[in-house]
């Protein structure tokens, strides 16, 4: 048994997921409408993300079930103890981070959310799920909360904000991640200039589509 199946988490996540997948929300609903090229041209855009997760503001938009999973288990087959996360919402992935930290004997998880409910919101599910003081919620902007303060070296780095900035968030934090450090970006088929970085032969990662939704990568040195 681990603290990601264990009470108070395991429940817990079952009843977030639950919650995810049954709650009606009429902006969720608008985006899913939209024609792909124009969902797709909302997600490449560096200039309208406020605006788009401000209208999402109320939806959790977790990461699947498998992905949190996978999340745990590579978090902690790596003994990771410092992790990098951008995009909390309601703090889902968050919480099977948070748990591999704890299993692997501690550490330190910084996440980052421009919507203040939301960072409220997964600050109250850390706390329900006996987790809240591996974590520290980073109110803003992950282009600056993430500028500076950085742990020195990073094992892990979970991308899961807006998708248009993925390649300018690793940017950020890619000199502290260590050789051998581990990416997931989810949903990375949205970032095509992402995609680009990380593929790249010179690139210095190595990099492959994983699961259908995910974007593995490890930095190589
Ligand atoms: C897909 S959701 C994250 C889901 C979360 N990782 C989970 O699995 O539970 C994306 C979140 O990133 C936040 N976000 C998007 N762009 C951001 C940015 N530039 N800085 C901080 N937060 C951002 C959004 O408000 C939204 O809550």
């Amino acid at each position: 048994m681990t603290t990601l199946t264990n009470t108070p988490v395991g429940p817990l996540l079952e009843r977030l997921f639950a919650e995810a997948s049954s709650t009606p929300i009429p902006a969720m609903a608008a985006f899913a409408a939209l024609l792909p090229a124009e969902r797709a041209r909302m997600m490449g855009s560096k200039t309208e993300y406020r605006e788009l997760y401000a209208q999402l503001k109320e939806a959790a938009i977790p990461v699947s079930r498998a992905t949190g999973a996978l999340l745990y288990m590579l978090a902690r087959s790596t003994q990771a103890s410092a992790i990098v996360e951008f995009g909390t919402s309601f703090g889902i992935s968050t919480l099977h981070l948070a748990a591999a930290l704890r299993d692997n004997g501690g550490g330190r998880l910084i996440t980052t959310e421009f919507e203040p409910s939301k960072a409220q919101r997964a600050r109250a599910n850390l706390d329900a799920g006996g987790l809240l003081d591996l974590v520290e919620i980073r109110e803003g902007d992950a282009l600056e909360t993430l500028r500076a303060d950085l742990p020195e070296w990073i094992d892990l780095l979970l991308l899961d904000g807006a998708k248009a900035l993925y390649a300018d968030v690793l940017r950020l934090v890619e000199q502290r991640l260590r050789p051998g450090a581990l990416i997931v970006a989810d949903n990375a088929d949205y970032c095509p200039e992402y995609l680009a970085l990380v593929r790249a032969p010179q690139s210095g990662y190595l990099s492959l589509p994983f699961g259908g939704d995910v974007e593995l990568s490890m930095k190589c040195g």
